[in-house]
């Protein structure tokens, strides 16, 4: 991998995306290691929970990168959010592996769009949001379009695509688009913490969950019926008759993902 970095820390796994120099923007390569890598985590039973963040001090993501697309012509433009959206948008949001998205820095434009495909958000002080793509002709091709009037509603979404205008964290965390806002020192530790009461849950049920909350969004989904399906499927795991059995054995469950 030439673009991120991967690192395993008992249940949980770190992915940086690891380009500094260009503030982190997403290049095809990048956006293929990252499908590979998170595709692999998946598969990888002892992974319960993948934190993803931006190297340095600066950035998340800066965006797409613009110097790869900006001689694209339109059915090159419409192949690049189809090719993006499928191999990583689209991905990261079904994966049944939670994912939480550390924004260190600038989450612009594709960065952006990353972090919402993530499962939530958490940011550090620093961290500035926002879909600026009409500043450059386009619009958001990543799901930006969808996901940001999902997460914080279509009047807001409406306003911060067009006028491009970069929030802060603290606006961010009141608009409901990030969780929580640290220092940046200490936004890792706090992914952790988050990420490791998340892998001392049930990762079947949790896997469940992500699927009938993403349901919701879903055209021609009844996210209702989706629930059902999932609750009772639940009650055929194994994790659902350890969870039990140590509730009422007053004791703590030892979960196996199965
Ligand atoms: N695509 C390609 N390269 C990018 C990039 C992007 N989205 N964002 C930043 N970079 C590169 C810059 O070209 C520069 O490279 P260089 O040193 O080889 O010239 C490097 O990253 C540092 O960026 P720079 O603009 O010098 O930093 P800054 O602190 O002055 O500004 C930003 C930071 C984030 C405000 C600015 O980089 C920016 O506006 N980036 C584009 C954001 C955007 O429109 N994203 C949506 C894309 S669809």
């Amino acid at each position: 991998m030439e673009n991120i970095l991967i690192e395993k820390q008992d249940n949980l796994a770190i992915v940086t995306i690891n380009r500094p120099t260009k503030l982190n923007a997403l290049n095809k390569a990048t956006i293929e290691e990252l499908h590979n890598a998170f595709n692999d985590l998946n598969n990888d039973s002892s992974t319960k929970v993948i934190i993803l963040t931006g190297s340095g001090e600066k950035a998340f993501v800066a965006g797409a990168d613009i110097s790869e697309f900006a001689h694209f012509s339109v059915s090159e433009g419409e192949q690049l959010a189809a090719k993006g959206q499928e191999l990583l948008f689209d991905f990261v949001q079904n994966l049944p592996t939670p994912v939480i998205a550390a924004v260190n820095g600038f989450a612009l434009g594709g960065g952006l769009e990353l972090a919402m495909s993530c499962h939530f958000r958490i940011a550090s002080t620093n961290a500035k949001m926002g879909l600026p793509e009409v500043t450059l002709g386009v619009i958001p091709g990543y799901g930006g379009t969808q996901r940001l009037a999902q997460l914080i509603g279509k009047g807001r979404a409406m306003e911060l695509i067009m006028t491009a205008n970069m929030i802060d964290a603290e606006t961010a965390k009141s608009y409901g688009l990030v969780n929580h806002v640290v220092p940046q020192e200490e936004l890792l530790d706090l992914a952790k913490s988050i990420a490791t009461r998340i892998s001392n849950n049930s990762s079947v049920a949790i896997a469940k969950a992500i699927e009938s909350i993403n349901a919701n969004y879903e055209d021609g989904v009844n996210g209702f019926q989706t629930e059902i399906k999932n609750f009772g499927a639940s009650f055929g795991t194994e994790d659902f008759k350890e969870g039990t059995t140590a509730f009422l054995e007053k004791r703590k469950a030892i979960f196996t993902g199965k």
